[in-house]
């Protein structure tokens, strides 16, 4: 027996997990797997919500209505403002507190497997939407967890196994906001003044569908659509007053990283990251932001006129792509690569705020918002141990430590022991050669060798606790790093990390209070469904 497979064994002793079939790959059968399809008796919840996933219809562009996956949800239980509706396709904003005990009837009508993964928040691994735990249509999976999570905004989208970029894309995704006993004492701009915005990039057929087919660029760099939606609609605009507002941004596109800037060139105020509120305001002068991540903006328009506008903008920066690097010189880095401004890197308006009525009142932005326990090396439970995050490459297919997604799979080192802070090295330090080479190179070697490039970012997530940057450390093509080093907000709670191409970056994680398989994973869409993502085994 090797390693693996002793360790898969105890696993599914651990889970009762039985044998997994494998009539469709990677997906258990309902008879094998420790679905929660029940109510716990004993779970008593303060919330109770009926989220379902279903196909719609629904009008985003002039013209025919566009189908799409929705979810569609219904407070059963609790505080009315538990659930707030939206128009389009996103999945209802849920407003939980922390403390809270909050059960979730999940119910799959589509006709295909679905799972919900509960992005940010710190829950058991059989809540936490592991892509084992999918349901198939008609089926109903109980989720029911306290809410440890600390004021934020999180959010929930499909994690179902090499299904989850597509469904994603057609519309599986929805926000969370917590609040505490800490954010309340801030009096943050709250109502109709604390905006949600979900930020999308999607393309349409003339018909007015949504268009989901990856060319092989597109397969390598992952889906980027040219038409951008906030909150699902196209050229947003929100109306707004002289006043301050509190501005939640999820990036919920598949693969595209924004630059988030003012249309003025003023500098941009972020107040809370992935994992909540920063300890104090920081200014930026933009803000890289890549899918998954969230950040939190205090804005004042107070000093604008009305009838004037200011736009929240993606700038240019140079990004990254494939390209053929032919004769490649040696030396520092570089090696002939085509660092290129890429399709991702374009100047776009994302939302228009137009500024329609004078008021005289707003409230001030704090000096300091909340207390974050600032981790250091010596947190880590073991200093002479860093887990290894590699970003490689073969075969055409982005893999982590060389290795690609396997449901149960995990190995020595991704064993963690429960309750111990990690260091963790994520390292992007290796362009990868496709096309044949099957090899990262590192700078410094070349010479006349023929191969197709692959450096990219990727923004890596890890599932389970919030964790903290350390050190971020840039490698080669030092010219393009220029045009994002100053967005990177690294002092608050994260729970994804954009790591830029040559990029090292360093984190501490937590790995408290849950025993089981817990993701991490580039959450660039198509790159997680492509096997770019692995399991820790808590233990
Ligand atoms: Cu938002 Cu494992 O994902
Ligand atoms: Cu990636």
């Amino acid at each position: 027996m090797t390693n693996i497979d002793f360790n898969r064994r105890r696993f599914l002793q651990y889970a009762a997990l039985g044998t997994l079939t494998t009539s469709i790959p990677g997906f258990a059968s309902t008879a094998n797997r420790h679905l929660n399809q029940t109510p716990d008796k004993v779970f008593k919840p303060d919330v109770e919500i009926a989220l379902t996933a279903q196909t719609a219809e629904i009008p985003i562009l002039p013209g025919a209505a566009t189908r799409v996956l929705k979810y569609t949800g219904k407070l059963l239980k609790g505080p009315q403002a538990a659930i707030k509706q939206l128009p389009g396709y996103l999945g209802p904003i849920l407003n939980l507190e922390q403390g809270q005990r909050v059960r979730i009837f999940f119910y799959n009508q589509l006709p295909e497997p679905c799972v919900t993964h509960w992005h940010g928040m710190h829950v058991p691994q059989i809540m936490d939407g592991h892509p084992m735990y999918a349901i198939l249509q008609g089926e109903q999976y109980v989720y029911e967890f306290e809410v440890k999570n600390p004021a934020g905004t999180n959010w929930y989208h499909s994690h179902t196994h090499e299904m989850t970029a597509r469904q994603v894309y057609q519309g599986l995704t929805g926000l969370i906001t917590i609040t505490d006993e800490a954010e309340r004492k801030l009096d943050l701009p709250s109502g109709e003044f604390d905006i949600p915005l979900v930020i999308q990039d999607r393309s349409f057929t003339s018909g007015n569908q949504l268009h989901y087919s990856l060319t092989m660029r597109q397969r390598m760099q992952g889906f980027l659509g040219d038409t951008i939606l906030v909150n699902g609609q196209r050229n947003h605009v929100i109306p707004v007053k002289t006043r301050a507002y509190r501005l939640r941004i999820l990036n919920g596109s598949n693969a595209r990283i924004y630059k988030l800037g003012w249309s003025d060139g003023s500098p941009i105020t972020a107040i809370g990251t992935d994992g909540g509120l920063l300890e104090k305001p920081e200014t930026f002068p933009y803000i890289m932001l890549s899918p998954a991540e969230r950040v939190e903006l205090w804005v004042d328009f107070s000093g604008h006129k009305t009838g004037s506008e200011l736009a929240l903008q993606t700038l240019p920066y140079q990004g990254f792509s494939m390209g053929m690097g032919g004769g490649m010189r040696g030396g520092r880095g570089g090696m002939g690569m085509q660092e290129g401004a890429v399709d991702q890197g374009s100047k776009d308006t994302l939302v228009r705020f137009t500024i329609t009525e004078q008021v005289s009142d707003s409230p001030k932005l704090p000096d300091t918002l909340v207390p974050i326990h600032r981790l250091t090396v010596k947190d880590v439970s073991n200093p002479d141990k860093t887990v290894p995050i590699n970003i490689g490459m073969r075969r055409m297919t982005f893999n982590l430590n060389g290795r690609i997604f396997e449901m149960l799979d995990y190995t020595e080192q991704e064993r963690i022991p429960l309750n111990t802070v990690q260091k963790i090295r994520i390292s992007n330090a290796n362009p990868a050669m496709g096309g044949g080479m099957g090899r990262g190179m590192r700078g410094g070697q070349g010479g006349g060798m023929m191969g197709m490039m692959m450096a990219l970012p990727h923004p890596i997530h890890l599932h389970g606790q919030q964790f903290q940057i350390l050190s971020r450390k840039p490698g080669y093509a030092d010219n393009a790093y220029a045009t994002v080093k100053d967005g990177f907000i690294n002092s608050g709670w994260k729970d994804t990390v954009l790591v830029m191409p040559g990029e090292e970056v360093e984190i501490i994680k937590p790995f408290m209070d849950y025993t089981g398989l817990f993701l991490y994973h580039c959450h660039n869409l198509e790159h997680e469904d492509m096997g770019m993502m692995r399991n820790f085994f808590v233990s």
